[in-house]
């Protein structure tokens, strides 16, 4: 079976490929390549062997798109993570990410509503809970108004992709990712953050390689046990390994609903100072870190209730937070050397 990973050369792309084709399935990759490079198909090759076609394709090139559909007539499933995902940078340039996250989204579902069956896996984000009355979140916790463009357009690509599959033969499932982190364990493929990272882990593995200079912690005044925000850091194997649990579920038609929601996380709420200790544990190094304000937009807590994911997809996280960042620092050591 052909399945199309869309953005399939990125963070979580790439180890969702290798999942992939380690469950047999051929894989074909478009990426426009703005935020990846070539060489991650090297990463991949070389863990599983096998090269996945790749074709350099920017989605908000609705003409492009279209070709390409139909060239491939024979693609069984597809799973969509082509998007742009930085909070900050949305802000300050909101119709990069309505055109991006939006157009690409619009114009592949164009296509998939022709086909007589369609099974599309969404890449999506805890993000569109906002920050969640109650903790651990369920699927069924509201959703708030987003907090920057960047989570509005995974909110608006939910409704998108629900109202189209109701009246299409797609079926969708829905992956609110928490707080992807680490690499793959043989060090081939991990996180590539294009300058200065604004995610915690990339910071921290870069101040602890020497890149940074030092950590700054956005706020310790949080009403959590010590101060600083609590979010559910999730090993990035174990959330590509979920996509591909997601896709078997409409393959073999087990879905009960035209669009299905799952959150994937482990569970398991870490503060910043616990992800802090977390790497200074598994990497021997100590941290340097100053407590300056909040970051603007930030929520206090976020962490998933996983018995959806666990008993109706079937699916469970298996790294610790430890082991996470082990790989995490593994790989920052193997890219800088
Ligand atoms: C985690 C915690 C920060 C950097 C965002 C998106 C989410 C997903 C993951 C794309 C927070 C603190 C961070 C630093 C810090 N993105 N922090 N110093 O904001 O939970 O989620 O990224 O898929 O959709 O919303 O992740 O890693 O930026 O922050 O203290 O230099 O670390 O305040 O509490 P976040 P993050």
């Amino acid at each position: 079976m052909k399945i199309l990973v869309t953005g399939g050369l990125g963070f979580i792309g790439s180890h969702t490929v290798v999942e992939l084709q380690n469950e047999g399935y051929e894989v074909i990759i478009v990426d426009n390549l703005s935020n990846t490079s070539l060489s991650v198909l090297d990463g991949i090759q070389n863990i599983t062997g096998k090269v996945p076609a790749f074709e350099k394709l920017d989605l908000r090139e609705k003409e492009k798109v279209q070709e390409f559909f139909k060239r491939h007539h024979d693609i069984s499933g597809v799973i969509h993570f082509a998007a742009s995902k930085a909070v900050g940078e949305s802000v300050e340039n909101p119709l990069l990410y309505y055109e991006n996250n939006i157009n690409a989204l619009v114009y592949v579902l164009q296509e998939l509503q022709q086909k007589q069956e369609a099974n599309f896996i969404f890449s999506s984000s805890c993000t569109v809970y906002g920050q969640a009355e109650t903790m651990p979140i369920t699927e069924n916790a509201s959703i708030q108004t987003a907090m920057s463009p960047y989570g509005n357009t995974k909110q608006i690509g939910e409704e998108i992709i629900t109202d189209t599959a109701k009246v299409t033969n797609i079926n969708a499932i829905l992956l609110r990712y928490f707080n992807p982190i680490g690499a793959h364990p043989s060090t081939e493929i991990g996180e590539l953050p294009i300058g200065v990272p604004q995610n915690l882990v990339p910071f921290i593995t870069q101040t602890g390689f020497g890149l940074r200079k030092e950590l700054a912690v956005y706020g310790d005044d949080y009403p959590t046990p010590d101060g600083t925000a609590v979010r559910d850091y999730i090993h990035v194997v174990d959330l590509a390994k979920a996509h591909v649990i997601a896709l078997q579920r409409l393959l073999n038609k087990k879905n009960t609903a035209k669009v299905e929601t799952f959150n994937l996380g482990t569970g398991t709420g870490s503060s910043v100072l616990e992800v802090i200790h977390s790497f200074e544990k598994v990497s021997g190094k100590k941290l340097p870190y100053k407590i300056v304000g909040r970051r603007e937009g930030d929520i206090t807590s976020a962490y998933a209730n996983t018995d959806k994911a666990n008993d109706v997809l079937g699916w469970k996280a298996q790294s610790t937070l430890e082991e996470a960042m082990a790989s995490a620092w593994k790989w920052e050591q193997k890219i800088r050397s």
